[in-house]
């Protein structure tokens, strides 16, 4: 009776609760979010100095096959263009023309009947124009803007994508774009960017951290040999650093090649923005995560012993499309038993999952913006008394993290409050024998901020209203651990996107049942699911 109470419930629960998922809105944010965050973006950068940006490549699948366009994030938060074989100049000062003044130019792809015959619409420059930039251009007219780059103290960029594909009809597509800009800045044949950052960084650094900087130089240099090849880098890390540091030796030309643009500050300043999330983009975020969390609750309903991991994570992205989400904001992780303690578990391919433990880490992306939530179930509906014991650890674990997951306190305190919980757990069922090895089976950091990203841009600094960052401690326990093989085999990991609010914090995934209790319940309801019968297909 209390069970056939609670089915109804839940189910008027969900119908309530989850209509406003079915509404579909138009696409993204809207012209005036992506003109404050230029000129935000404006607003920190130094003087005299021009931002160039450049769209994500079309990516080549195999032979004359691409995979679906994906915007680079930072190009799409400036400027709400999904489009590719585009560049976006933000100047600092103000320039002029015949038209008057302007400061942000956007090239972008003119129209193509043939072409939009076989891949679609394209917006042409009349569509751009839309968007709200003070000047609008064919990308052709690029390589004639007779801008003098040396006239700036600073070009920034980000580094060059190297998998840009030249095509061969297009004479200014994305391949000659970024050619035809390193051509204007003097950019030297075969340069390696990430050197550059640490030149840039070598250059502006003040005596006080010069010595911290070598240290960081350092252990960077440990799994990236190759720029120890570099003669700059070798002599800052071999020279004495007092040495090095008067101003005559460290800004000689001997020292460090007197170029003008910066790879380093379009980075720091973009992640400064985007770590902060503005109302539209949380309601976006929100909707991302409620999809993806009803999708949780929907498949803990539909499986059933025997299914296949594919076959699980199809029925979380039948979910997303069905509620008008794109396609999944990363490679959906379905890993049961062993695979359960892979971290980034993508091959997904264990068929006739039995009495095992399933994690389930998936994310809808939806208009541009993604969610990253895990749930980790039995299969068969029934945890076993171990698969219990590790999944009210982190269980636990989480929710003290979530308790220090507030405006003020630091990332470090998260992961501290969930390690503790962790390390005590372990320790308590005799799995942890040695508190120093804690990392064998809590091995990854608990908190990211999401967003355009999965990982979203962040400075890790303190916690601030209006971040939304996921928390979400795991445990795994490989087969041969060292410690009772009762244990091995169980992976459990439970994550939740999390927006930090003026007074506390609210958790956007609650719609996906989190304790162990509910989880049991949950998988006894009945699906929609369940009378989706196929036929066999023998051959
Ligand atoms: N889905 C990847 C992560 O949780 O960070
Ligand atoms: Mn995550
Ligand atoms: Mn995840």
């Amino acid at each position: 009776m209390i069970t056939k109470i609670f089915y109804k419930v839940l189910i008027i629960y969900s119908l309530i609760f989850h209509l406003d998922l079915i509404a579909q809105d138009k696409y993204g944010i809207s012209n005036e979010f992506h003109l404050k965050n230029r000129n935000n973006l404006r607003d920190q950068m130094p003087e005299n100095s021009v931002s160039v940006l450049f769209s994500n490549p079309v990516r080549n699948r195999s032979n004359d096959v691409y995979y679906s366009y994906h915007p680079d994030p930072n190009y799409y938060y400036l400027t709400g263009w999904r489009e590719p074989h585009s560049v976006l100049m933000i100047f600092k000062n103000s320039l002029k023309d015949s038209l008057g003044s302007y400061d942000e130019i956007l090239f972008v792809r003119e129209r193509n009947p043939y072409d939009e015959q076989w891949n679609g619409k394209r917006k042409g420059l009349e569509g751009a124009k839309k968007l709200g930039f003070d000047r609008v251009i064919s990308k052709k007219s690029f390589s004639q803007m007779n801008f003098n780059f040396e006239t700036f103290d600073k070009v920034l960029l980000n580094p060059f994508q190297t998998d840009v594909k030249d095509i061969i009809s297009d004479e200014s597509d994305l391949f000659d774009l970024q050619n035809q800009l390193k051509g204007k800045i003097n950019y030297p044949d075969g340069y390696d960017p990430e050197i550059f950052k640490w030149y840039n960084r070598i250059e502006s650094v003040n005596n006080k951290d010069a010595e911290k900087l070598k240290n960081q130089l350092r252990f960077y240099t440990k799994r990236n040999k190759h720029i120890l090849n570099d003669k700059i880098i070798q002599k800052f890390i071999s020279m004495d650093t007092e040495e090095f540091m008067k101003e005559t030796i460290r800004k000689s030309s001997y020292f460090i090649p007197d170029f003008n643009f910066n790879f380093d500050l379009l980075t720091k300043y973009l992640t400064n923005q985007r770590e902060i999330k503005s109302t539209e983009e949380i309601d976006l975020i929100r909707k991302a995560v409620k999809i993806s969390a009803v999708g949780q609750s929907e498949v803990m309903k539909a499986v059933k012993s025997g299914m296949s991991e594919r076959e699980i994570q199809g029925l979380h992205q039948y979910i997303y499309k069905r509620y008008g989400a794109a396609h999944e904001g990363y490679p959906s992780i379905v890993g049961a038993g062993e695979n359960s303690c892979i971290l980034h578990y993508i091959t997904n391919d264990k068929t006739n999952v039995k009495n095992q433990l399933i994690l389930m880490d998936l994310g809808a992306e939806y208009q541009g913006y993604t969610a990253d939530v895990t749930r980790t179930i039995p299969i068969n509906g029934r945890f076993t008394p171990e698969q219990r014991q590790i999944y009210e650890i982190v269980y636990k674990a989480q929710e003290a993290g979530i308790e220090m997951a507030k405006k003020g306190n630091s990332f470090s305190q998260i992961y501290e409050a969930t390690k503790k919980v962790a390390l005590e757990g372990l320790m308590e069922l005799g799995i942890l024998k040695d508190p120093k090895n804690l990392r064998t089976y809590y091995p990854h950091g608990v908190a990211h901020h999401i967003g355009l990203d999965v990982h979203d841009p962040g400075n890790y600094g303190p916690i601030s209203e209006n971040m939304i960052i996921t928390v979400e401690p795991g445990i795994y326990i490989p087969e041969g651990s060292d410690c009772d093989s009762k244990w091995w085999s169980i992976g459990v990991r439970i994550e939740d996107d999390i927006l930090i609010t003026n007074s506390g914090n609210e958790n956007l995934s609650k719609f996906a049942p989190r304790k162990w209790k509910l989880i049991e319940k949950t998988m006894s309801l009945k699906s929609p699911l369940d009378k989706f019968n196929l036929p066999d297909i023998v051959n």
